[in-house]
């Protein structure tokens, strides 16, 4: 009997061990509930504060966990400053210039700090920022997993060819976002993210005057203060969803439906293809968009996380540990 007892508990060790080297430790909305009980409040009060201050940040920290998740997975590769020696992912095409909410992230980080020294990743603080920007601006709130860790390396190369580029056809986001484990209404519903923040002239010139696919009065409304000649005006910016520019709401895809995306990439899901449909449905009925866009971040928020005793619990997000 006792021997039984004791193979028993053998067999379970065995299958948990074997079963974490596979498939990893899950994230859990608890992990920091003994641990670190008011981060939660801390990144809200932070991220409620950045947005008063620049409404477009709850954008910005939503796309900031986008290009952490496609890279690595949501490691926190993203935050690594370049060094003498190091060359991380912020110069990278998609993201130099362009990605914003570093400061952010380093204020939050700061105050988690003070109150839990040592405990809670970057990567969590991002994934939790990315929530709260989302539902401060008026969008739908979930429940974040958490206990990912963050990585000691970045890479250039991957944020490179892995973040999808705006001037890609349907079948190539297909692509990329399957890439990821994330499937056409995956990648139709994360799309919606563009119902709030902004894009400079320089990355939508070619499709309000080159492009057919696009509203006549909507692409002279952008040509006014975004000339064709490259070099001039190309950092002016221009929302991306032209009817409520800092609101988390569906009008992004009653957008697309009058053809008025302003990414190529933003109208290729609404150009005679097999997301038509879906971008319909999203534009008449914000609650099954909301669904779909929850269900959609938190499996874009579980790539290839850190768990466990891999990577680290960064000091600063910036820079790997030294010791
Ligand atoms: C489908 C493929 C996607 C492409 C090609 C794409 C591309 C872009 C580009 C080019 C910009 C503007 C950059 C600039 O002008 O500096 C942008 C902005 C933005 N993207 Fe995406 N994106 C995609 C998907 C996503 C996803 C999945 C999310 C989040 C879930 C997201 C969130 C955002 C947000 C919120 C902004 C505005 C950021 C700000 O104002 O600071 N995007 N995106
Ligand atoms: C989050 O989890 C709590 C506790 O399980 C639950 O009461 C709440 O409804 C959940 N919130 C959302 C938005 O799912
Ligand atoms: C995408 O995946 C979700 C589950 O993650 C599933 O409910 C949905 O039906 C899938 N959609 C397609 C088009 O495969
Ligand atoms: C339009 O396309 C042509 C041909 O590819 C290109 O030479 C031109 O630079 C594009 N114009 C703009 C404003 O992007
Ligand atoms: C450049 O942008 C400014 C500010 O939006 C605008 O006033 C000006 O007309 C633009 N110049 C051109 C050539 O479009």
């Amino acid at each position: 009997m006792a021997l039984g007892t004791s193979g028993h508990h053998c067999l379970f060790l065995a299958l948990l061990l074997l079963s974490t080297a596979v498939y990893g430790q899950p994230l859990s909305t608890s992990f920091y509930a003994t641990t670190c009980p008011s981060l939660e409040s801390i990144v809200r009060t932070a991220v409620t504060n950045a947005i008063a201050s620049e409404s477009r940040m709850g954008a910005s920290l939503l796309r900031l966990f986008f290009h952490d998740c496609f890279v690595q997975g949501c490691d926190a590769s993203i935050l690594l400053d370049d060094t003498g020696s190091f060359t991380g992912e912020k110069t990278a095409f998609p993201n130099v210039n362009s990605v914003r909410g570093y400061e952010v992230i380093d204020q939050i980080k700061t105050n988690v700090e003070a109150a839990c020294p040592g405990i809670v990743s970057c990567a969590d603080i991002v994934a939790l920022a990315a929530r709260d920007g989302t539902f401060l601006l008026g969008g739908p709130t979930w429940n974040v997993s958490l206990g990912r860790r963050d990585s000691t390396t970045a890479s250039w190369s991957q944020a490179n060819s892995d973040l999808p580029n705006p001037a890609s056809s349907l079948a190539t986001l297909l692509a990329a976002f399957g890439n990821k484990g994330l499937n056409a209404t995956d990648m139709t519903a994360l799309s919606g993210a563009h119902t709030v923040g902004f894009t400079q002239c320089q990355v939508y010139r070619d499709r309000i005057y080159n492009d057919t696919n696009i509203n006549t009065p909507f692409a002279r409304l952008r040509q006014s203060n975004c000339p064709a000649t490259k070099g001039v005006n190309d950092t002016v910016l221009a929302p991306l969803d032209v009817q409520t520019q800092v609101t988390f709401d569906n009008a992004y895809y009653g957008d697309l439906t009058k053809y008025k995306g302003l990414l190529h990439s933003d109208q290729e899901l609404y150009n005679g293809g097999s997301q038509d449909a879906l971008v319909k449905k999203y534009s008449s009925n914000s609650a099954v968009f909301f669904a779909d866009f929850v269900a959609a971040m938190i499996k874009m928020g579980n790539i290839s996380p850190l768990t466990g005793t891999d990577g680290q619990i960064r000091a600063n997000c910036r820079v790997v540990n030294s010791s």
